[in-house]
């Protein structure tokens, strides 16, 4: 039997088997060669798909615009101020409503709670686009784009510099765990990842052969990286944090010398981006010959575009 996805809904990796994951990593390489081949076989012809941002976004929203668009899907846009969302209706009657006229639901937001509400509720197919807690929708990203780099996942050390607690570290973390790379985090103890989701990764690890550590010596951490990856030190809701977080982050920020302390030429350097160059990451390494940044907002539209054809389409 094939991955079939389905109806499916995409909140977190935890819900989704490394048979599964690879899969929409492997759709997602043949529908961006296709593409550039000229090929659109609109998979989404005459669906509609609600796109609500309570937070800000460049890649995402214009990723899951043009993937709908490309599809053949009418893409429509919700932003915060545009709809009643958990305010004068409750989360559970906006999901039922745009259950009843469109065919699939994106969601950036503050909780996670939200997005699993409205997959309860809407009775279509939800994609989380960013919560508070995880990104599941980027991990995709950055294994298409590590895929197209390396050839492979497996066993592959990753070293994620910076914020070890926030969206981005514990989804990476969830993926890693799940496809069987060697996650490491270097980032101060005051922003080590919850243990209960290091205990969860930590048996999906077991399962995977891959392995998790977490450390503050961030010199020791990026000792025989294969990809170091980082993320901005405030997170979107948190920007009244940034003070602190510079005094707790400085040593983490990714430059040359800690691309150098490798002990590697070919390390790669990963960002989701929006990036603050200068603060986590430096112009130098950004813009540097290791840095595969671009491809992994390219790849954002292609992975994007696989989850809705996997969940909602006619393959
Ligand atoms: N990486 C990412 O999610 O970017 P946006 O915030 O621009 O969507
Ligand atoms: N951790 C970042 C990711 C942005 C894509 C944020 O939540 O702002």
């Amino acid at each position: 039997m094939g991955v079939n996805l389905k109806g499916r809904s995409f909140l977190t990796l935890k819900d989704y088997t490394p048979e599964e994951i690879e899969y929409l990593v492997d759709l997602a390489i043949e529908l961006k060669e296709k593409k550039k081949r000229g090929i659109f076989e609109k998979h989404l012809l005459n669906k509609n798909v609600a796109l609500i941002f309570e937070k800000p976004s460049t890649r995402t929203r214009c990723a899951f615009t043009v993937g709908a668009a490309d599809e053949g899907a009418h893409p429509e846009y919700l932003g915060k101020n545009d709809i009643q969302l958990g305010h004068k209706e409750t989360v559970e009657d906006t999901a039922r409503v745009l259950g009843r006229m469109f065919d699939g639901i994106e969601f950036r937001g503050f909780s996670q709670q939200t997005v699993e509400t409205l997959a309860k509720y809407s009775g279509v197919p939800v994609w989380n686009g960013l919560t508070d807690e995880d990104h599941p929708t980027q991990v995709l990203a950055d294994f298409m784009t590590i895929k197209e780099h390396f050839g492979y996942l497996k066993g592959l050390t990753f070293v994620y510099v910076g914020d070890g607690r926030n969206n981005m570290s514990n989804a990476l973390m969830i993926g890693c765990a799940k496809m069987g790379l060697h996650y490491v985090i270097a980032a101060p103890e005051a922003l080590y990842p919850e243990e209960e989701l290091l205990n969860t990764c930590r048996e999906y690890a077991k399962e995977s052969q891959g392995s998790i550590q977490v450390i503050s010596d961030v010199k020791v951490a990026v000792k025989n990286a294969d990809i170091i990856y980082t993320d901005v030190w405030a997170s979107m809701g948190e920007e009244d944090k940034m003070q602190e977080r510079v005094q707790l982050l400085s040593p983490y920020q990714v430059n040359e010398a800690l691309m150098e302390a490798t002990g590697k030429a070919d390390t790669i350097f990963m960002h989701c981006l929006p990036a603050v160059r200068g603060y986590e990451v430096t112009h130098e390494v950004l813009e540097g010959s290791q840095s595969v940044v671009f491809d992994e907002a390219e790849n954002r539209m292609h992975t994007i575009k696989a989850v809705m054809v996997a969940t909602l389409g006619d393959l």
